[in-house]
């Protein structure tokens, strides 16, 4: 096949198959639509069927465009006059479970004032369309995208929720689960009942050795809860491929009806205001038999169209990629040439800093820092410290390995220190599978921090982890609970054995709200911690000309800095006072409360776990 880049001569002239668009959607069209369907063509031109297949789908797509409110079609034209507007926000993200930070959908905007105070320009708010009865990977295993789960609200409260965020300057972003339904989504219960079209939605096999021989080249991503990639279906007599829990059925894009399907879906979503689509386990959307089925070419394919489709029918909306791999299989997530996804998790800076803490040394920081490159225009990391999910170490495993370096050896060390088993340690994070614990690490920040009260040393470590996202270029995200430092969500040991991750979804702590502002109190202390970095990183931007951030070299293990136009960030990951030698200059020093750094003659004094900002003076 052809990379996205080197594209095929188009099968068809899109424009031939004339869909009806609006007029600001034809003239869109006339300019992506050639692209869109040499996207489509490296996919499914082989196909007998395609012209007509396009020229239905593009049909179908110029329907749900027609129907785009006036609303969203004038942050169409505007966000077009800025199409870097996400990257360039001043504002942090925010991620939560819908019940569990507000109730349902309307009852978010009773919490509009908390995001505003964080300073929110992003509200990820986790799955909450329909989603399967019983287990459902926190609404991972979806049941219909044109539906609200019960007790969450409706999609017209969906479609006002966006509207009144969008009124405080705050995105929505939402995931678009592309990889799977769920095994009680109309397409998975036809094909149970016999429905031939619907099957082809799916990757069945009847043949045991067949699987077998898949399965030899595939990860696990729930080895203990949901251990191989393939169920048993009795009703369809064949194993369903099943990469997440085995009621997660995933889509078989090699029928164009499954892009079809999910590419109208989406544009529904964005029609309903949700201005940035999480594309969820992207990584996983094309299977190719004897690979371990990740990031596949075609899965950049798919993406790409999907953004030509976004850029044409609603063009205010991006996507944000899920693509929890190594680095440079991330970095192609935002586009090789050609336009792709805006954002993207920067995993490996996120569980390399929890590596470099559990280390006590800044080297595993330092060199991710160090291997990544600046990113196409408009594009921007998400740093993240903590989210819904664990930390899956391998995402470092790469650059351990390339670094000669033994990676169950460095890894078990960093998973002994902080699931706490290691000698001294103050963590309290949790293997996310039991018999396997350099598979992932489960547990809130103050868990793995081993926050506690009035303990100002947890506090300089809470600091240093949420510094380097907000120190990095990107947008930082804070997740529900950490701004007040809120530990664990109470299971029962039955869900913690079921999925760890439940230890993710506390419920809104009202009592930490009530406190933020009752100086000395924990939730006081990490709030406004969080406003303090959202006020620095903002001096960085301010100074740095878009320049991004360079590592500072020639520092000792202890220590990670970054410098951004003229100011620098330095970070003590060591468990002892540092010191480091002033650059030439005079400076401002800033610093959380917690950090206490120090100018004195000979340079500046961090203590452990400690960090400062220096501006030049006058201060910027
Ligand atoms: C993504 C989600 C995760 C979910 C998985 C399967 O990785 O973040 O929570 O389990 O996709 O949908």
């Amino acid at each position: 096949m052809s990379t996205a880049q080197g594209l095929p001569a188009p099968v068809l002239d899109a424009s031939a198959a004339q869909p009806s668009f609006s007029a600001q959607a034809q003239a869109r069209f006339a300019r992506h639509g050639a692209r869109l369907s040499q996207l489509l063509a490296v996919l499914y031109g082989q196909r007998d069927d395609f012209q007509p297949w396009l020229s239905g789908f593009l049909a179908q797509l110029a329907d749900i465009e027609r129907a785009r409110s006036g609303d969203l079609r004038e942050l169409d034209e505007r966000r077009m006059g800025a199409p870097d507007w996400l990257a360039r926000g001043s504002g942090v993200a925010y991620s939560c479970y819908v019940d569990r930070f507000a109730g349902t959908l309307p009852a978010i905007r009773e919490r509009l004032g908390h995001l505003r105070e964080l300073g929110v320009q992003l509200l990820h708010l986790l799955p909450f369309l329909k989603m399967r009865e019983g287990a459902n990977d926190g609404g991972f295993a979806v049941s219909d995208f044109a539906e609200v789960q019960d007790g969450l609200g409706s999609i017209s409260d969906l479609a006002e929720l966006g509207a009144a965020l969008r009124g405080h300057g705050i995105s929505l972003m939402a995931d678009v689960v592309l990889n799977h339904v769920a095994d009680d989504h109309p397409w998975a219960k036809a094909a149970m009942l016999g429905d031939e079209a619907r099957q082809g939605y799916f990757l069945t096999f009847g043949d045991r050795s067949e699987v077998e021989a898949i399965e030899a080249h595939l990860d696990q991503v729930f080895p203990d809860q949901a251990p191989g990639n393939f169920t048993w279906n009795p009703a369809l007599k064949r194993w369903v491929w099943t990469t997440f829990f085995e009621y997660q059925w995933d889509l078989n894009y090699q029928n164009p009806e499954v892009f079809a399907e999910m590419a109208l879906a989406m544009v529904r979503l964005a029609n309903l205001g949700v201005e940035v689509l999480r594309v969820d386990s992207a990584p996983y959307i094309w299977k190719r038999i004897g690979t371990d089925c990740k990031n596949q070419p075609e899965v950049h394919v798919i993406l790409k169209a999907l953004r030509v489709i976004l850029d044409i029918v609603a063009p205010a909306t991006r996507m944000n990629a899920e693509a929890i791999v190594e680095r440079e299989e991330i970095l192609r997530y935002f586009g090789d040439g050609l336009p792709e996804c805006s954002l993207a998790y920067n995993a490996a800076l996120m569980a390399a800093t929890w590596a470099s803490l559990a280390r006590a040394s800044a080297s595993m920081v330092r060199q991710t820092a160090l291997a990544t490159p600046q990113l196409p225009a408009g594009c921007a990391w998400v740093n993240y410290v903590r989210c819904h999910d664990d930390i899956i170490w391998n995402v470092l495993r790469r650059d351990i390995e390339t670094r000669g370096q033994d990676y169950v050896q460095l890894i078990g060390a960093v998973t002994d220190v902080l699931h706490g088993s290691a000698a001294a340690t103050q963590s309290r994070g949790v293997p996310s599978q039991r018999h396997d614990p350099l598979h992932g690490t489960s547990g809130m920040t103050a868990e793995l921090v081993g926050l506690r009260a009035g303990d100002e040393a947890s506090l300089r470590r809470y600091a240093l982890v949420y510094g380097v996202a907000f120190a990095m270029p990107g947008i930082p995200l804070i997740y529900m609970g950490d701004e007040f430092g809120q530990g664990n969500a109470a299971v029962t040991p039955g869900q913690e054995a079921d999925d760890t991750r439940w230890l993710h979804r506390p419920e809104f702590d009202q009592a930490a709200m009530a406190q933020r502002h009752v100086p000395g109190s924990t939730p006081q202390r990490v709030f406004s911690l969080m406003q303090w970095f959202r006020q620095m990183r903002q001096r960085l931007r301010d100074n740095d000309s878009g320049q991004g951030a360079e590592v500072i070299a020639g520092l000792s293990d202890a220590l990670f800095g970054l410098r951004r136009g003229p100011c620098r960030v330095l970070f003590n990951f060591s468990e002892s006072e540092q010191s480091v030698e002033l650059p030439a200059g005079r400076w401002k020093l800033y610093a959380p409360w917690q950090s206490q750094p120090r100018i004195v003659s000979d340079g500046l004094r961090l203590p452990e776990h400690g960090q400062a900002w220096l501006l030049p003076e006058p201060a910027l």
